[in-house]
């Protein structure tokens, strides 16, 4: 029988568990971008509270890229040193940690598919390349690409938001074919052996038209390419999660994790209100997900992982409540208990 405690490998990468933090947007990087002492304290806390990966927030590939603030960005050789700090530390505490890669527009601008001319979307691709070879010299283990939750990526997926008439417009596998170019840049540029992963919408859930064929056939192709890993997760940012309408009230995207870890062999990591060790076991021992990622209930326990090692019969504490994305300093859990002494 398989547990959650089993030791893996996805890739190079070893994990001493099959728990994954999520990414998750701290809002604690600095004016620039680059993170902050109390950010990387918060991947420590990560660590030593045995997280078997860290997936960092959301960071940018471009530096005039449209930000969110307190989002970290990695627009150039010069952000490399800050990183090396991160990494360190969190080597240091016991995980291995990827970076999620992300590009959300232009001068302070969001964009949408029609937005970029065929040689931006050329430009797009080299970022992302030359952002995961940054990523890899900083010493993550790997690299995460953002095609989920409605941005930029995940929008060139559902037709309905793509109208594009050139080859990255139109038919599924015109709609992929942006994130199949991405995947093969980073691949060119950071080697055969570095791990990339990608998370990706099953259904945006509103709006949506043929998001679960462009998913289906873009992790198709992605594992013909060598994709390490892909983690299932839908819906849109900004809207209610989990989306109405799915016949679970926890990991709520099992089906379509299934589904996609049947028809690429590669590793599948499911996100999305995974909150019990008993109904993650049972989905580790009857379908092929291998990984489980959690983003709301560590920021209420970063200690989770080493906490469920000891007590497997108690859910997250979460109340998924969401008051972690409107705190006025940090994405926080308001309802975090501290040891004596600690803030
Ligand atoms: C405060 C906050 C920030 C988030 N930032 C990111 C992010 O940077 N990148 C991303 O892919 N998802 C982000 N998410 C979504 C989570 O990774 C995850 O997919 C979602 O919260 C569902 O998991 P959960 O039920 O365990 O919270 C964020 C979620 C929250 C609550």
């Amino acid at each position: 029988m398989k547990t959650l405690f089993d030791e893996t490998c996805i890739g190079t990468m070893q994990l001493r568990n099959r728990l994954v933090r999520s990414a998750t947007w701290e809002a604690m990087a600095d004016e620039t971008g680059l993170p902050t002492p109390r950010l990387i304290g918060v991947y420590q806390d990560l660590a030593l509270g045995g997280t078997g990966l860290i997936i960092s927030s959301a960071t940018t590939i471009t530096g005039d890229a449209a930000r969110i603030p307190g989002m970290l960005a990695i627009p150039d050789d010069t952000c490399i040193p800050a990183y090396r700090e991160l990494t360190r530390t969190v080597h240091d505490a016991g995980a291995p940690v990827v970076m999620q890669l992300v590009f959300p527009g232009r001068n302070g601008i969001f964009w949408t598919p029609g937005d970029p001319t065929c040689d931006d979307i050329q430009s797009i691709i080299k970022g992302f390349g030359d952002a995961a070879l940054r990523a890899q010299q900083a010493g993550f283990n790997g690299v995460e690409i953002h095609a989920a939750h409605g941005y930029f990526l995940s929008q060139f997926m559902n037709a309905r938001k793509n109208t594009r008439t050139d080859e990255y417009g139109g038919t599924v596998r015109n709609r992929i074919r942006f994130l199949r170019e991405i995947m093969s840049d980073i691949r060119a540029k950071t080697g055969e052996s570095f791990p990339i992963l990608v998370k990706i919408n099953c259904s945006d859930f509103e709006e949506d038209d043929g998001v679960w064929d462009a998913c289906r056939e873009a992790c198709r192709q992605l594992a013909k390419q060598g994709i390490s890993a892909i983690e299932v997760s839908g819906g849109i940012h900004g809207t209610p999660f989990p989306p109405e309408g799915l016949p679970y009230e926890e990991s709520v995207f099992r089906d379509h994790a299934t589904e996609i870890a049947r028809i690429t062999g590669v590793p599948v990591i499911l996100v999305g209100m995974n909150r019990t060790p008993a109904v993650m076991t049972e989905l580790l021992n009857t379908t092929d997900i291998g990984y489980f990622a959690l983003s709301r209930p560590f920021l209420r326990q970063p200690g989770l992982a080493n906490h469920w090692r000891e007590n497997p019969d108690e859910p997250a504490e979460c109340l998924s409540c969401d008051a972690c994305r409107n705190q006025p300093d940090g994405n926080v859990c308001p309802f975090r208990e501290f040891p004596e002494g600690e803030t």
